[in-house]
């Protein structure tokens, strides 16, 4: 297991839509869901896509536990998910301010699904599904649109909402 590097908001990877991984239970994926959870850990982040890691394939880790980065939150399980689906269970949208350990030192508020619920494969191809809102709903949102080549800035209505923060 490693820390791999993180490439940053610009980057041809991050704005491309990954690929689905077609094999399971293989090494390869074993490793490179261990190396996002120990890369994720490593920058304090409260989850990582493989695109992040320049990686192109539809593989995503969260968790949010005592994050120096989110400290008033809900936390939400180590979850590794791949090809993962979701639907809205409702339509209401809430606003959240957001990070991103590819765009360093800035935050943004960004509306997302407050209740959705979400399916996924985990890295020995068991399918599993669960049903979320509040921050667990917004972390999935935000991980997932970067398998889709997609950056949190792109889904803000008013960048003045758009800020640096240490
Ligand atoms: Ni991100």
């Amino acid at each position: 297991m490693a820390v791999r590097p993180i490439i940053f908001t610009g980057h041809a990877t991050l704005k491309k839509v990954a690929e689905a991984v077609t094999e399971f239970n293989t090494p390869e994926l074993e490793v490179l869901a261990a190396d996002l959870v120990e890369t994720m850990h490593a920058n304090d982040g409260a989850g990582l896509a493989a695109p992040q890691v320049d990686v192109s394939l539809r593989v995503m880790v969260f968790e949010i536990a005592d994050n120096p980065r989110y400290p008033d939150i809900e936390t939400v399980p180590l979850t590794t998910l791949v090809n993962p689906g979701f639907e809205p269970i409702a339509n209401r949208l809430v606003e959240g301010w957001e990070g991103c350990l590819s765009i360093p030192k800035m935050r943004g508020l960004v509306r997302r699904y407050d209740h959705i619920r979400y399916w996924a494969y985990d890295v020995n191809g068991e399918r599993f599904e669960r049903e979320v809102s509040g921050w667990h709903a917004r972390v999935f949102q935000h991980e997932y649109d970067h398998l889709d080549g997609i950056l949190y800035p792109e889904r803000m209505h008013n960048l003045k909402e758009w800020m640096y923060c240490e």
